[in-house]
């Protein structure tokens, strides 16, 4: 692919598109998402609610669709994601015992982690733990296990697929500030208390003008030892003129944020055209626009490659 081979080029793994059913079954859709990318992250298909809407009855048609798509073309996956509290069915939430939750974390992560073993590159394990405050997030994993449903998800992650990378994944780790010490502060406990950890995630979605802190931000979560990624870049704008500009120089500043970054392995974009973009058409975030034309934007990650 293009701007695939070209990242691969600067020595990344990848550079990749959220894909679900409703792209990987549209003609125009597959010509980009096999021109241009060579990693596919699932946008809803593994998530909770998709896999596991009920205890212990487990639906994987999406899941199997996007991975047997990524594998005939050869691509990567990122898997997306395993414990978050949104998209989680009501009878994760309303589970009120510490040992039972135990069990159903564990009794998910390891059902999706063992069906996809040897077929995903990165897994998202846990995802959006923090609160802006750099603090731990509530949610039902929280508020009955503590920081340690994290450390549970990982180590059943491990054991599921040795070879997978595991990461922590989260979004506004793009400038300095407490919610970067938080994530930093929390990798360092997972790593003290030998917790199975691989990578950060930076999610990357961002508005005009917020690019020019990601590289330094990146590197600081690099220091922890890591790998980090841009997970789910995407650049909230507009269709007039002048916005695509700024937006194209924003997606040339990111991209080359994750290249001076040795540690930073590949860029995913959230999507592939503004059309289906879970913001909104008019946000107009993507590098392909509504009629599938490339915009300023591709211009701007073609030029940082
Ligand atoms: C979004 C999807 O794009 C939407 O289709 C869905 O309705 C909600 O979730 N952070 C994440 C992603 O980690 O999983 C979210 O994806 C966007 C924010």
């Amino acid at each position: 692919g293009l701007l695939d081979t070209k990242i691969k080029a600067k020595g990344k793994k990848y550079f990749g598109s959220a894909a679900d059913p409703g792209t990987i079954g549209v003609a125009i859709d597959v010509t980009i998402l096999t021109s241009d990318y060579g990693a596919y992250t699932p946008e809803n298909s593994m998530k909770w609610d998709a896999t596991e809407p009920s205890r212990g009855s487990f639906t994987f048609t999406n899941a199997d669709a996007l991975v047997a798509f990524a594998q005939a073309h050869g691509r990567l996956v990122r898997g997306h994601t395993l414990v978050w509290h949104n998209q989680l069915p009501a009878w994760v939430s309303s589970i009120t015992s510490a040992s039972d939750l135990t069990a159903v974390i564990q009794n998910h992560v390891t059902t999706l982690v063992t069906r996809f073993k040897g077929k995903i590159y990165a897994w998202d394990v846990v995802n959006e733990v923090l609160n802006e405050d750099g603090t731990l997030g509530s949610s039902v994993f929280s508020n009955l296990l503590g920081e340690s449903f994290i450390d549970i998800a990982f180590k059943a992650a491990r054991a599921a697929d040795p070879a997978a990378k595991l990461y922590i994944n989260d979004f506004n780790l793009d400038a300095p500030g407490a919610k970067t010490n938080g994530m930093v502060a929390l990798v360092n406990r997972l790593k003290s208390r030998g917790v199975p950890i691989d990578g950060i995630g930076s999610q990357t979605h961002i508005s005009l003008g917020h690019a020019g802190t990601i590289a330094a931000n990146l590197q600081t979560l690099a220091n922890t030892g890591l790998d980090v990624a841009i997970t789910e870049l995407d650049i909230a704008s507009s269709t007039s003129t002048a916005n695509e500009a700024q937006q194209s120089s924003d997606y040339e500043t990111v991209a080359k944020a994750c290249l001076a970054v040795s540690r930073c392995v590949g860029i995913t974009t959230w999507g592939v055209s503004d059309k289906d973009s879970w913001l909104g058409a008019a946000k107009a975030p993507l590098l392909w626009d509504t009629n599938f034309v490339r915009k300023p934007a591709y211009t701007g990650v073609d030029a940082a490659f």
